[in-house]
C-alpha cells in the first residue's frame, strides 16, 4: 500500500498543497483490520498508479463497474456488492482502518467483485479510471463540512461533477445521498447546472431511496428521530 496522495510541486519545485474533501486522522488498525489487509490485499487490493486500470483483466471478466468514493467501513459496499453479483464494484477509501474493516466484510461475505482503494479518490478517477467506463458512481454521505469558511472542501463542485460525468458511460448514473439537508441543496445547486447531466427525479430535486442503497443502521435510527436522508441521481445525457 503507497501514499493516499501523490505529492505535487510548481515549476520552481515548490509543493503544491491543495485542498482536500478529507483530513487524514489515522487511528490505530484492530488487529482483525490489519490482518484483513495482510491476508485480501493481494486479491482484492488495488495499488493506485497514474494509468488506466483493464477493468476486464482487474476482474477476469466483462462486466458493468460500480464506483464508490468514500465507502467508510464499507459495510453498504460489501452488502451490495453481494446483492449485485453481476456487478463489478470499485471502492474508494483514504481511512485505513475503514479499509481493514471492508476488507474483513468482504472476506467474511465472500464476494468476488469487489477491488478497493486506500487512495484518494480524485486522482484515482483522474488518472486510473478510463473516460466512459463507469456504470454509476456512488458518493454515500460524503464529509459535510458544516461551517461556511469549509464549503470549499466538499467534494461535490462544479470540477468535480464534470470529472464523473466523463468517467461515466453514457445512460450512467452519479448517485449521491446526504443526511445533511444544507449540503443536499448544495448538491441540487452544484448538479442541476452541470452540462452533460439530466437529474431524474421528476420535479427537480431528490429521489426516493432506490432499493440498491442498503438502509444503514445509523439511517435506521436517523428514521426514528426523524432526520432526513436525500438521494440524488443523475444520468449522464451527454
Ligand atoms: C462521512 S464518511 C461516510 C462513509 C460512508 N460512505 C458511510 O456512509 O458510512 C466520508 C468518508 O469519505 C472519505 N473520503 C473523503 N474524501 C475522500 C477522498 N478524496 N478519497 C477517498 N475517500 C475520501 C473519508 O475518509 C470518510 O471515510
Amino acid at each position: 500500500m503507497s501514499e493516499v496522495t501523490t505529492a505535487e510541486f510548481n515549476e520552481e519545485g515548490k509543493y503544491l498543497r491543495k485542498i482536500r474533501s478529507f483530513v487524514l486522522r489515522e487511528g490505530r488498525l484492530t488487529k482483525g483490520q490489519a490482518q484483513a489487509i495482510e491476508t485480501q490485499w493481494p486479491t482484492m487490493g488495488l495499488d493506485y498508479s497514474p494509468t488506466p486500470l483493464d477493468l476486464a483483466e482487474v476482474f477476469g471478466r466483462e462486466a458493468d463497474t460500480v464506483l464508490e468514493i468514500g465507502f467508510g467501513m464499507g459495510a453498504s459496499l460489501v452488502q451490495m456488492a453481494q446483492e449485485a453479483p453481476e456487478l463489478n464494484f470499485i471502492g474508494i477509501e483514504v481511512h485505513k482502518p475503514g479499509v481493514g474493516s471492508c476488507l474483513s466484510d468482504a472476506a467474511a461475505a465472500g464476494v468476488t467483485n469487489l477491488r478497493v482503494y486506500h487512495h484518494d479518490a480524485m486522482e484515482v478517477l483522474e488518472h486510473a479510471i478510463a473516460d466512459g467506463s463507469l456504470t454509476r458512481v456512488q458518493l454515500f454521505f460524503p464529509d459535510p463540512w458544516h461551517k461556511k469558511r469549509h464549503h470549499k472542501r466538499r467534494i461535490v463542485q462544479a470540477e468535480f461533477a464534470e470529472l464523473i460525468r466523463r468517467k461515466l458511460k453514457i445512460g450512467g448514473v452519479f448517485h449521491m445521498a446526504t443526511d445533511w439537508e444544507n449540503y443536499s441543496e448544495h448538491m441540487l445547486e452544484v448538479m442541476n447546472v452541470a452540462s452533460g447531466y439530466k437529474n431524474q427525479s421528476v420535479d427537480g430535486t431528490v429521489v426516493p431511496r432506490p432499493d440498491h442503497r442498503p438502509l444503514t443502521k445509523f439511517e435506521a435510527r436517523g428514521h426514528r428521530l426523524g432526520h432526513g436522508v436525500w438521494d440524488l441521481m443523475f444520468e449522464r445525457i451527454a
